[in-house]
């Protein structure tokens, strides 16, 4: 297993490029499901998740051609073979969930493994299957599988959603694509990444109106055809990348940057002293003083402040200058990276989904070790503050979400590399 190793306090001066959104690509891919004809995706970032997605859809008979050292996929499910989603791929991967819509909209069944619990949650999929089944599918869990099948195929309906659930409004929205009539999601999520995925269906052929805000409405066409579409920018790689000069000092440009995606996120910056310019290129981000200010940060759905960067909020304020409260309304899970950052000499008080982090003047370097994709970020970052030496392991978390962040980062001036054990 690969650990990365951080030395602190060299201030970043440069340009980090942001690649396409993983999780636009993670529900853009099973879109392929919907058609016969190829789906090009330009921009696909070059990451673990989508290695694990190509299995999985190549698993079902999808032909998946990666060109361009991976920014270009080509998909095509002209011959499928199966409509089982494996265990074994699921269990790894709780996205691998999004070929269930799709499946059960073109080919009318599917067989798809519960993910499993994950370490930020139980994740259930209650609200993919009640609105799956509004459509007329029937589905029964057996052996921890879900089968489902829709004889005649999918029906229009109106999908009043409990909880604006990402996933649960991607496979509704692909689902209702191919449906007969008309399907109204309502409290759908309005992430950037549903956004993208809207755009892509339409490209292909699809009726979509109103991503982007709770209300979409999808009137089924009874074919999909071929696309070509650009992976929108990941907006929490953009993120975290954001917060690197806030950690370590000097200056950074995100290439590829868009305020739309994070505002949020960047009124939170400006309230903790951070100052975010845009560029013809990005976003220009710069702290105003040696230390940042402690803000309060509740996560929220979109647009609101989003819970894949309270990690790395957190290990930012860990050495902001007062107390910062921040609470985790996503998942019943997410603070991981505390008990972490406290051995690096954080003063943090966890209690269920709050954390009251209370600055100190300096992180020291120490062993820690990644629990989830975001958490493992944290570390990272905050590795970049600290005093001496930081080595995070099990980093096959961080290969997940980031495009050879150990790269990025020397790039723009940081002490860091990373090594096998
Ligand atoms: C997506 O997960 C993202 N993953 C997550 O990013 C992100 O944290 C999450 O949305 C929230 O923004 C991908 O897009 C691949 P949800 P998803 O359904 O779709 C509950 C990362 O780090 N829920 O919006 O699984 C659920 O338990 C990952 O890149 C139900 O109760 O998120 C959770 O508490 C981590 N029933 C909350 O909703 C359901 O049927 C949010 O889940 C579905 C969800």
């Amino acid at each position: 297993m690969d650990s990365i190793v951080v030395k602190g306090g060299t201030p970043l001066n440069g340009k980090i490029q942001i690649a396409g959104a993983k999780n636009a690509a993670l529900a853009l891919m099973p879109a392929t499901l919907l058609s016969e004809e190829p789906l090009t995706l330009t921009n696909a970032p070059r990451l673990s998740d989508i290695k694990t997605m190509t299995q999985l859809l190549q698993s079902l008979g999808v032909e998946v051609t990666s060109m361009q050292n991976g920014k270009v996929q080509v998909l095509s499910s002209h011959d499928m073979t199966s409509t089982t989603a494996d265990y074994e791929i699921v269990r790894k991967m709780r996205a691998s969930n999004l070929v269930l819509g799709p499946l059960l909209a073109r080919h009318h069944q599917a067989v798809v493994s519960l993910p499993g619990g994950c370490a930020i949650g139980a994740r259930p999929m209650d609200l993919h299957v009640s609105g799956l089944e509004a459509m007329g599918a029937q589905i029964e869990l057996k052996d921890g599988y879900l089968h489902a099948v829709a004889k005649g195929g999918l029906k229009g309906a109106r999908v009043p959603l409990r909880f604006a659930s990402v996933g649960a409004t991607e496979n509704i929205l692909m689902a209702a694509t191919l449906a007969k009539g008309t399907t109204v999601i309502e409290n759908a999520a309005r992430e950037p990444e549903i956004v993208d995925l809207a755009r892509c269906l339409r490209s292909m052929g699809a009726q979509i109106d109103g991503e982007g805000t709770s209300t979409i409405t999808i009137d089924g066409v009874d074919r999909l055809g071929a696309a070509t579409h650009p992976v929108v920018t990941d907006r929490i790689e953009l993120g975290t990348y954001m917060l690197a000069p806030v950690f370590a000092g000097g200056e950074v440009e995100c290439l590829g940057g868009r305020l739309d995606l994070i505002e949020a996120f960047v009124e939170k910056l400006d309230a903790a002293g951070v100052d975010v310019s845009e560029t013809p290129d990005g976003l220009l981000v710069k702290r105003r003083s040696d230390r940042a200010r402690a803000v309060d940060v509740t996560t929220e759905v979109f647009p609101g402040f989003p819970t894949d960067l309270q990690a790395q909020m957190m290990a930012m304020l860990c050495t902001a200058d007062g107390t910062s409260v921040l609470e985790e309304k996503i998942f019943e899970n997410r603070f991981m990276h505390a008990p972490e950052l406290i051995r690096m000499g954080a003063n943090i008080e966890v209690h269920g989904g709050t954390a009251t982090v209370h600055g100190v003047d300096r992180l020291k370097g120490a062993r820690v070790m990644a629990t989830d994709l975001r958490a493992s970020a944290s570390l990272i970052l905050a590795g970049l503050a600290a005093e001496g030496e930081t080595v995070v392991s099990r980093v096959y978390h961080l290969d997940r979400g980031y495009e050879h962040i150990e790269e990025k980062l020397s790039a723009v001036g940081a002490q860091i590399e990373r090594v096998s054990e």
